[in-house]
């Protein structure tokens, strides 16, 4: 059964789609509602009015709980055909469906003080316009800007449990992004580009940065995502197949990754990934959408020619350059933020990234190489998380076993983005091993080669990074061939990280 308090991003999205390719109207499918109203399975309607989304219900459904609200709801007059007015939201199927989510969550608890205020009815015996004004818009948007106000120390300390060794980018980041969300009518999307050598962390970020925003406050609207790899955009025909072809052109009537996405939930973090592969078209196709908040379509999608992309953030990532950038930075002196932003621009420039995409970059972020210490974090992050793909729980790991993976994945060159692999290839087998006994429980990992031992076959183990410090990219010391007798082990305290 659908549920509408529980409805996931996906399916949100879903209707989304559903609602835009439908001359904006759909009606969902039948929901169970919360305790309180008879009966207890209802279909609400959304419809598009001009810039306006009204919500409605079927008139037959009555309401004996005891919000206030939803007794005043319950009581409006219907309008013909037999549906009653919910309640209206300026802008999209999105806005709409969130504030449903809020009303119906009034229903389940009592209401917060203060809450009932924010609602005003008109008499019941007189039949409103519409239902927008049975709810004190103001009112209400006051309510959801507190919510809008995040910390960014809260959202940079998530992202720092992801995310090592790159302290000051992630900051900027969530600055960055506080900055938009505080925003009740922002202009245009954040445009923030992350600048850096291969597999240090800038995709990363992307990719945990929407569980981030989910973890940190739960009262705030959930956020989309996407990556669009640009390598996959290096022709001018690509480039216009992203804004959908136009009638007559290959590719007319698909709709791209990038207006799914947004038509589907205008709060998306949509990823420009590695943005200086792509042809310079994607500059003109993403100009307006970066300086006036609106995506022009080539072709006409749910009635609109353009989507409103004001709420989103772009996020553009780059390898170019990288050397160039942290030397001038460094020896140049550059030291405020708009001081390092032009040195981004300027190299940005040199190495033919799209130049109307530089000039519309509000922020750039620069991420810095890995030092060893950090390597070796995420060396036993990986490994932690591999384990954890296979079901098997790591008390701790062997400082051999990490060694050997930071030996054989390299130097500093290609990022950590090896680690992964190498960490994979070492321990697929005793993993595979391990799981082939029933529950094989909580594990120790042991050895060179590698073995998987219960974890109450050794000594309890305490400190998770003691014995990974910058001499460990070398051999450890311990002797593989006793580690039952060796000093205790690091153990993992810290949950796996979790990537979507
Ligand atoms: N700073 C980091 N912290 C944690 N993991 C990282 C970090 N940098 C890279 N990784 C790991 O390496 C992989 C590749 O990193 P990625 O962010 O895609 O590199 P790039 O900087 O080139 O975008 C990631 O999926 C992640 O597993
Ligand atoms: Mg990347």
């Amino acid at each position: 059964m659908f549920d509408i308090l529980e409805c996931d991003d996906a399916l949100r999205g879903r209707l989304a789609v559903q609602f835009a390719s439908n001359d904006g109207f759909i009606t969902l499918p039948p929901s169970s509602m919360p305790a309180g109203f008879a009966p207890s399975i209802v279909s609400f309607v959304f419809m598009m009015n001009g810039a306006h989304v009204e919500t409605y219900m079927p008139d037959d459904v009555s309401y004996g709980g005891a919000s206030s609200t939803w007794q005043s709801i319950a009581g409006n007059d219907a309008v013909p055909g037999g549906y009653r007015p919910v309640h209206v939201t300026a802008g999209s199927f999105h806005d709409a469906f969130a504030e449903l989510v809020e009303l119906l969550a009034l229903a389940t608890s009592p209401p917060p003080a203060g809450v009932d205020a924010a609602v005003s009815f008109s008499s019941p015996m007189q039949v409103p316009r519409h239902a927008g004004d049975l709810v004190d818009l103001d009112a209400v948007a006051e309510r959801r800007a507190r919510k809008r106000v995040v910390s960014a120390e809260g959202l940079a300390e998530l992202l720092k449990q992801h995310i090592v060794g790159q302290d000051l980018a992630v900051q900027q980041v969530a600055r960055a992004v506080r900055r938009q969300l505080a925003k009740s009518h922002p202009e245009r999307p954040l445009t923030i580009c992350f600048l850096g050598p291969s597999g240090v962390g800038k995709t990363e970020v992307t990719w945990v940065l929407p569980e981030c925003l989910r973890a940190l406050d739960g009262e705030l609207p959930p956020f989309g995502f996407c990556v669009l790899p640009m390598n996959e955009y290096r022709s001018e025909a690509d480039v216009t197949r992203l804004l959908g072809a136009s009638a007559g052109h290959v590719g007319f009537g698909e709709v791209s990754a990038l207006v799914k996405q947004l038509a589907a939930n205008p709060r998306s973090i949509i990823v420009f990934d590695e943005i200086d592969k792509a042809h310079p078209a994607i500059g003109i196709a993403l100009m307006s959408a970066m300086s006036s908040g609106k995506l022009g379509l080539n072709q006409e999608i749910g009635g609109r020619h353009e989507l409103d992309c004001s709420k989103a953030i772009f996020v553009f990532t780059s390898n170019q350059a990288a050397e160039s950038i942290l030397d001038e930075i460094e020896t140049g002196g550059a030291t405020k933020i708009h001081d390092a932003n032009e040195v981004c621009r300027g190299q940005l420039h040199a190495a033919g990234v799209s130049t109307p995409i530089i000039g519309r970059i509000s922020e750039f972020v620069v991420f810095k190489p890995l030092d060893a210490v950090a390597r070796t974090k995420i060396a036993v992050l990986s490994v932690q998380r591999i384990a954890g793909e296979y079901g098997v729980e790591l008390v701790s790991i062997d400082p051999d076993i990490i060694a050997e993976v930071l030996q054989r994945s390299g130097g500093e060159d290609f990022g950590v983005r090896p680690l992964v692999d190498v960490a994979t290839e070492l321990l697929g087998d005793t993993l595979v091993d391990a799981i082939a006994q029933t529950d094989p429980g909580p594990c120790r990992l042991v050895g060179m080669p590698p073995i998987c031992k219960p974890a109450d076959a050794g000594p309890p183990v305490n400190d998770p990074w003691s014995q990974f410090d910058a001499a460990t990219t070398g051999r450890g010391s311990s002797d593989p061939t006793s580690e039952e007798e060796s000093e205790p082990r690091p153990s993992l305290t810290r949950e796996a990280p979790i990537n979507p």
